[in-house]
């Protein structure tokens, strides 16, 4: 099951004193099975930079080449305020994905290049740290995004790309029904190669013929 939950937004919570938006609106938290999930605060880089370091030769092959200086806490800040500012101007939904029970971090989840207008699309990426793989965890964190985007955002099209062989990815999204439209040549930096990916997307109507659209 999946509920939205209006979170605090940025008048409070997150966001430190010296970084409120005038008119910031409200965001919306998720929840779904064992899951729940909500924006980085700078109080997460400990352990988000903990369960990066430790899950980096599991991630590494899969993503965009991390910057010398990412799991450092300046550039950890850096993030959090980039993402702020993107969700306040609606143009990506960045989430920390954590176990319900007991608030530890599992992963992300992010739904960014939002684009408004006649393309209402966006785009999907993910990780989990390695000692929370294949536990079912990120099916729970997408089955809540979709809903999020395509019921509460209102989004037409959601876009993902993997590499070929990255196994776990297209399985996570053959099983939400994306379907695979294209290879894109050397699509997106890995591990400081350019690299092929295999892209994918899953339109509203897709979706809302799928159990998940039917769930409470
Ligand atoms: C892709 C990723 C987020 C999946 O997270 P996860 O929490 O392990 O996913 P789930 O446990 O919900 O599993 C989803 C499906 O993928 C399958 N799967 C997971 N890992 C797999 C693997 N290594 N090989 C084959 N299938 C795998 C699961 O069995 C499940 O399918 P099923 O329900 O039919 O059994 C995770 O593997 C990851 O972070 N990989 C490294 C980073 C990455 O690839 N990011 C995405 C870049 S496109």
């Amino acid at each position: 099951m999946v509920a939205p939950r209006r979170g605090k937004g940025a008048q409070g919570g997150w966001l430190p004193a010296w970084f409120r938006l005038p008119g910031a609106r409200k965001w919306d938290e998720l929840a779904s099975g064992r899951i729940r999930l909500r924006p980085a605060r700078f109080s997460d880089w400990k352990a988000w930079s903990e369960l990066r370091a430790a899950s980096k030769a599991f991630l590494t092959p899969f993503e965009s080449t991390w910057p010398r200086d990412m799991l450092t806490r300046p550039a950890f800040a850096r993030r959090v305020r980039r993402q702020a500012e993107e969700w306040e101007a609606g143009t990506a939904y960045h989430y920390l994905v954590l176990r319900a029970a007991d608030g530890v971090l599992l992963g992300g989840i992010n739904l960014t290049d939002v684009r408004r207008g006649n393309v209402q699309s966006g785009s999907l990426g993910y990780w989990i740290g390695a000692s929370f793989a294949r536990q079912g965890y990120m099916t729970e964190a997408m089955r809540a995004v979709l809903r999020y985007a395509f019921r509460d955002l209102g989004l037409h099209r959601i876009e993902a790309a993997c590499l070929p062989d990255n196994a776990a990815s297209r399985r996570l999204l053959e099983k939400f029904g994306f379907v695979q439209e294209g290879y894109a040549r050397q699509f997106l930096r890995v591990n400081g190669m350019w690299r092929d990916h295999i892209t994918f997307s899953l339109l509203q109507e897709d979706w809302e013929r799928s159990p998940d659209a039917r769930a409470p």
